[in-house]
This record gives C-alpha cells, sequence and structure tokens, in this order.
C-alpha cells in the first residue's frame, strides 16, 4: 500500500517502458513506479520499481487493486499490440488497443476523483495514424501537419487515432463538463511517434521494426534481408530523444498546449540510407532485400516525414540526435558494445 503520488506504467516491459523506467526512476526517485504487463519485466527494470503487477490491462480487477492501493497521479499507458501483429488478429488488437485504452481512462478519471487531483495520462500514439492513399500523394505531401490524412489504413492505426479521440474526450469533454472546473481528471497528453531505434532492445510487431532490425542484425553477426524497398522513406528517432520528448511534454504547463496530439519528428531515411550507414559501420554485414507486400503496403501508407512545429512550438521539442548522430553517437557505439563478445 503506498499513498505517496505513483506512477503506473502500462506495457512496461516493452521498449519504451524499458527506456521510461530508467529515467523515471532517476529524475524522480521518491514517487514510486508500479508496472502492468502480460510479460515480466527485464531484471534491470524490475530492480527499480516498486510492484511488478503481471497481468492484462483487460482485467477489471487487476486496476481495481492498483486503484485500491496506490494513489497514482502520473499514468503511461504504453500497452499495445503494434501495427504488423494486430493485422493478424484484428479483433484481438482492437479489444487490447482500444478496449484497454478505455479501461486506463475510466481508471485515470476514478483516481482523480478519489484524490481530487487531475492524473496527467501519457499516451504514445503514432504515425500510423496517418493514412497517405498513394506514393505519389505520399511525395507531394512532405512533411504532413496533425490533422492532415487521418485515414489509416491499418487495424493499429485505427485504434490510435480513435484513442486519441478518446484522451481528448476524456480531458476537455468528460460528460459535456466545462475544461475549467477540471471535473473530468484526467489530463491527456500525447505523442504521435516515428519509428523508434534503441540500441538497448529489439521491438517486436512493429512494421518500422525494419531499421532497428538491420542494425542489430548486422552488429550480432546475423544476415538480415530486408521486408522493405530501398527507396521507403519514414521518420525515425533514437529512443533517448523518445524519452526525452515525454518528458518535455509532461513537465509542460498545461496552459502551454493547444493541442492533445502532437507530431515529433528527429530525421526520415530512406532505407537505403539506413543500410549505408550500417554497412559503413559494419562491413561484414550480409543485407539483402526481400520485399513483404503487406508490410511495404503499411509503410508506404505512412508519411515521409511529419511537421512537428507545434511540438517544437509548444513545449520545446528538440532532438538531440540528427540521422547522421543518432548513429554515429548513439545506436552504433552502443550496440557494438552490447553485442562486443556475444
Ligand atoms: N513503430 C510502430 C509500428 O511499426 C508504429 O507505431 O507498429
Amino acid at each position: 500500500m503506498s499513498r505517496k503520488p505513483s506512477v503506473l506504467i502500462t506495457g512496461a516491459s516493452g521498449e519504451i517502458g524499458h527506456a521510461l523506467i530508467s529515467r523515471l526512476s532517476h529524475s524522480d526517485p521518491d514517487r514510486p513506479i508500479v508496472t502492468l504487463d502480460l510479460n515480466p519485466l527485464p531484471p534491470e527494470s524490475a530492480k527499480l520499481v516498486k510492484q511488478a503487477v503481471n497481468g492484462s490491462i483487460l482485467d477489471p480487477a487487476l486496476l481495481d487493486g492498483i486503484l485500491a492501493q496506490y494513489e497514482v497521479d502520473h499514468v503511461y499507458h504504453l500497452a499495445a499490440l503494434l501495427s504488423t501483429r494486430s493485422e493478424f488478429s484484428p479483433a484481438l488488437a482492437h479489444k487490447v488497443n482500444v478496449e484497454g485504452t478505455l479501461n486506463l481512462l475510466e481508471f485515470a478519471q476514478k483516481q482523480g476523483e478519489s484524490h481530487g487531483r487531475p492524473v496527467a495520462f501519457f499516451y504514445p500514439s503514432s504515425i500510423a495514424a496517418f493514412g497517405l492513399p498513394s506514393l505519389d500523394i505520399k511525395g507531394q505531401a512532405g512533411q504532413v501537419k496533425e490533422d492532415d490524412y487521418n485515414v489509416p489504413t491499418t487495424m493499429y492505426g485505427a485504434n490510435k487515432l480513435y484513442c486519441e479521440h478518446l484522451g481528448r474526450y476524456y480531458s476537455r469533454h468528460y460528460k459535456q463538463l466545462a475544461v475549467e472546473t477540471m471535473s473530468g481528471k484526467v489530463d491527456f497528453r500525447c505523442i504521435r511517434f516515428p519509428g523508434l531505434i534503441s540500441a538497448e532492445t529489439v521491438p517486436s510487431g512493429g512494421t518500422s521494426d525494419y531499421a532497428p532490425e538491420m542494425i542489430h542484425a548486422a552488429a550480432s553477426g546475423q544476415p538480415y534481408a530486408c521486408f522493405v524497398r530501398p527507396d521507403t522513406r519514414i521518420p525515425f528517432m533514437a529512443m533517448p530523444d523518445a524519452v526525452d520528448a515525454i518528458f518535455r511534454l509532461m513537465d509542460a504547463p498545461r496552459a502551454r498546449l493547444s493541442r492533445t496530439v502532437y507530431n515529433i519528428g528527429a530525421f526520415a531515411p530512406s532505407a537505403a540510407e539506413i543500410a549505408t550507414v550500417v554497412h559503413a559501420a559494419f562491413p561484414k554485414a550480409e543485407m539483402s532485400t526481400k520485399v513483404d507486400e503487406k508490410r511495404q503496403g503499411i509503410v508506404d501508407s505512412w508519411p515521409a516525414d511529419v511537421d512537428d512545429s507545434a511540438a517544437r512550438n509548444d513545449w520545446g521539442h528538440a532532438p538531440q540526435y540528427g540521422f547522421a548522430s543518432a548513429f554515429g553517437e548513439y545506436l552504433i557505439p552502443s550496440i557494438k558494445k552490447r553485442y562486443a563478445g556475444a
């Protein structure tokens, strides 16, 4: 039982969770962290949290148990089925991604009502919320703004887009109560992430995974067949900048936020450009292309880049790493160290 203001992180054993737990435990060591995930936390994360609950966001008894034991005032709702995985079981994806998010928003509302303060709620959306109708239009569109091309072609993208609306509802229109009264107790803040690349972890079930897979395979001496064409282009970001963006958004005064959902970008290389950089670092890497038409179609529907001026203006989004430095200063040195001697 902890009546200290606490943090709840769902999906904590995933890639963002791993990086977030490590940063949160340093920046705010007195705030207990509770996690909820189907999978056990990796040991390096487990030692940093107060309680790691093993289970599903679809299990109301687990959420009620956390509600009774903790005074949660920050929720990071990271649990989701990613885009490729969701196309194998769309109805399950809807359950996890939409019903799961609704459960967490209800949880936050109840927490806020019980302790009388708004609960800050972070939600990671994705470039998958966009759907560009053709490669020609993708080429012409360039940097896409938040409210353009919101016609996703995947179950995951549709789930993310709808949950953005749910978050806005709980935050600004809950039961149609005036927003200034904060009777709606959820302070929902959302980033649409580009593809993320971490030196520490390898993703699973995503469609932007070709970039991290390419570099982790090269570093560990495995051959890699990239599942998209060399000219394929979407935005990417190094994981430390993604976590930094979460902190900046969550720290911003609410009055500074003109939106509930923000694009963020850092660099937007083609698959061929990524392969060239990886090859330069690992000259023995065996890399080829074997296009998976379905996954190619998904990435082709995502923007080549995003307009993130609202994030820069409202809360100072400022990624540290561009394309060259993300690889040269973060990914390649850290990944080399990680696989050294393996
Ligand atoms: N990176 C995720 C995926 O590929 C998109 O949010 O599914």
